[in-house]
């Protein structure tokens, strides 16, 4: 039987590979990932880990990926593993959070193939800790979002993660604000480029797809 693990490489610094992660991807016979122009950042997170193995980028089309893209990339790896040994996806943070393997491993069980997950460190939570923002505390309600669409969502919340912030950061700020949450920046978690910012101006400057907003409710006096 063929085997395909769903690695978390963690926020980018190769310190918060697991051990676990390692070990998996050292044992494994071939490694996938999906292609960014030729680029990967979960590869360059485990790039001292993998030297020598043979390394396939799989292709994702832009916009919006469809049922059949995730079958094809499926057939791919399936076909690249070598019969009775594994291969490893690697995705960044974790593969449970926000991540094309969640649609691959779907396809990849129907096709015959054994998967394990290796979780990883989630950006939100390493970029909590760096930025000493707590996610919750006792009672709190927590909301994680790729998106915010619904305004009204923050009534019901204490605290917030938007991930995927270049889409519209202005109108979440401006959201933070009239619904009096305070608000903390993180770019490029763990990486030498990181960096954590709470002005308005330098937040919207900020164009990196590599970064998260974090809100929370203020106390009332
Ligand atoms: C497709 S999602 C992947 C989420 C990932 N699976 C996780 O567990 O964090 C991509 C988003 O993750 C966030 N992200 C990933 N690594 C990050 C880092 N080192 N610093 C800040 N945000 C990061 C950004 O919001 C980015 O737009």
């Amino acid at each position: 039987m063929k085997k395909l693990f769903g690695i978390g490489t963690g926020p980018g610094n190769k310190e918060y590979l697991t051990l676990k992660a390692v070990r998996v991807m050292e044992e494994a016979d071939i490694i996938f990932a999906p292609n960014n122009n030729g680029k990967n950042m979960a590869l360059d997170t485990a790039k001292d880990f993998i030297q020598g193995k043979r390394i396939v980028l799989i292709d994702f089309p832009m916009g919006k990926v469809k049922k059949e893209d995730y079958e094809n990339a499926a057939e791919i790896i399936k076909k690249e593993i070598p019969e009775g040994k594994s291969g490893a996806f690697l995705t960044i943070g974790d593969p449970m959070v926000y991540s094309t393997f969640i649609y691959l491993m779907e396809n990849i069980e129907e096709m015959g193939v054994e998967v394990e997950v290796v979780p990883g460190i989630t950006s939100f939570l390493a970029g909590a800790s760096k930025s000493k923002n707590p996610i919750t505390v006792k009672g709190d309600k927590f909301l994680l979002l790729d998106e915010m669409k619904d305004e009204e969502i923050l009534e019901k919340v204490d605290s917030v993660c938007i991930l995927k912030t270049t889409k519209n950061k202005e109108s979440i700020i401006d959201t933070f604000e009239k619904k009096n949450f305070s608000y903390t920046y993180v770019k490029r978690c763990s990486l030498k480029e990181e960096q954590i910012l709470m002005d308005k101006e330098d937040i919207l400057e900020d164009e990196d797809y590599i970064s998260f907003i974090f809100g929370r409710r203020e106390k009332d006096d």
